[in-house]
């Protein structure tokens, strides 16, 4: 009789057929950074989860590579906003100075910086309105080119754009270059869906729009097709990696980007799908180690080579 449970009989014989393991090569954890001292402090709705201060964020990058976390991706909470979010292209910009105090502490680190407007414009949108109150591609994309050369100049690693602005990835390629930046990278969100899951992110960085929402940039939720269409679109100009986010909910997307392209997949396990784990494990309805590794197993199975997620560091502390 065939019986496929003598696979299963004992951890060492689990251990040799099992096919996929994260590795902590593969994590990158998020790291909020504030301007200010007193916005530096922890974030209610994601428990073991603060915001830095440029100092408490190299810290923070000590202890990450300590533990065997190479990778982090850097989020600003900056002390002005202003329509066109301005302080984002500040060259003495909080996640700028976070770059080079990560880069001088740690060399080896890979140091990735979200690239986006939406927490530095009064408004919380991505990018300038326009007299629709719509946000304008173009003049966002000016200022994408702005502040990811102030990043590579600083020593980014690579720079994610998370705004879903069309056009986008072959504007910066070509801005970085220009500027002899030909070794910074991009890591585009190839794949950002107008998610509920990003709430807790949003009390993080004061990012929540102040009128409206993100649906006329960010993708439906409901589309498969019309991801893979942006993602070839990325790849056409000249993305090095895509991101698929949020994570859990859109695996089928890690799966069927994995299946088409072959540029590394990276997927963002948010702030929502952290918020609601640490909710349930702070009742004791979940078995909290054993839920996080099965989570972070499903986005290695979905086919994702990176993972960018706010359990890195507590995986890599019991794992790494
Ligand atoms: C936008 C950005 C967002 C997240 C990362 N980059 C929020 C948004 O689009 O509103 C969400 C990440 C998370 O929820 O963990 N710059």
């Amino acid at each position: 009789m065939i019986r496929p449970r003598r696979l299963r009989r004992t951890a060492a014989i689990r251990g040799l057929v099992r096919e996929h393991r994260p590795h902590v090569e593969q994590l990158v954890q998020p790291i909020f950074v504030a301007e200010r001292a007193e916005d530096a402090v922890a974030i209610t709705s994601m428990p073991g989860i603060a915001r830095h201060t440029v100092e408490g964020a190299v810290a923070e990058a000590r202890e990450l590579f300590a533990l065997g976390i190479k990778s982090v991706m850097l989020f600003g909470i900056p002390a002005s906003k202003d329509a066109e979010g301005s302080s984002n292209y500040d060259p003495q910009g909080v996640v700028q100075q976070t770059i080079r105090g990560i880069k001088a502490a740690l060399p080896e680190m890979a140091v990735m910086a979200d690239l986006c407007n939406c927490e530095y414009t009064d408004h919380g949108h991505c990018g300038p309105l326009n007299e629709r109150g719509e946000v304008d591609n173009e003049r966002t994309i000016e200022l994408l080119i702005r502040t990811a050369i102030t990043y590579a100049d600083a020593g980014v690693d690579v720079v994610a754009p998370s705004d879903m602005m069309d056009g986008r990835v072959e504007a910066i390629r070509h801005a970085l270059d220009a500027r002899g930046h030909t070794g910074t990278a991009i890591l585009v969100h190839g794949a950002k869906y107008a998610s509920a899951f990003y709430g807790p992110f949003r009390e993080a960085a004061g990012s929540t729009p102040q009128t409206g929402d993100r649906r006329g940039y960010q993708m439906d939720p409901p589309n498969v097709r019309e991801a893979l269409r942006e993602i070839a679109l990325d790849i056409e100009e000249g993305a090095d990696a895509v991101m698929i986010k949020p994570g859990l909910p859109y695996l089928d997307i890690v799966r069927a980007a994995r299946d088409a392209f072959d540029v590394p997949i990276a997927v963002y396990n948010v702030s929502g799908e952290y918020a609601m784990l640490k909710a349930a494990i702070a009742n004791g309805w979940l078995d909290g180690d054993r839920a996080v590794d099965e989570t972070l197993v499903a986005f290695v199975r979905a086919g994702a080579d990176i993972v960018v997620t706010y359990f890195a560091k507590e995986w890599a502390a019991r794992h790494g």
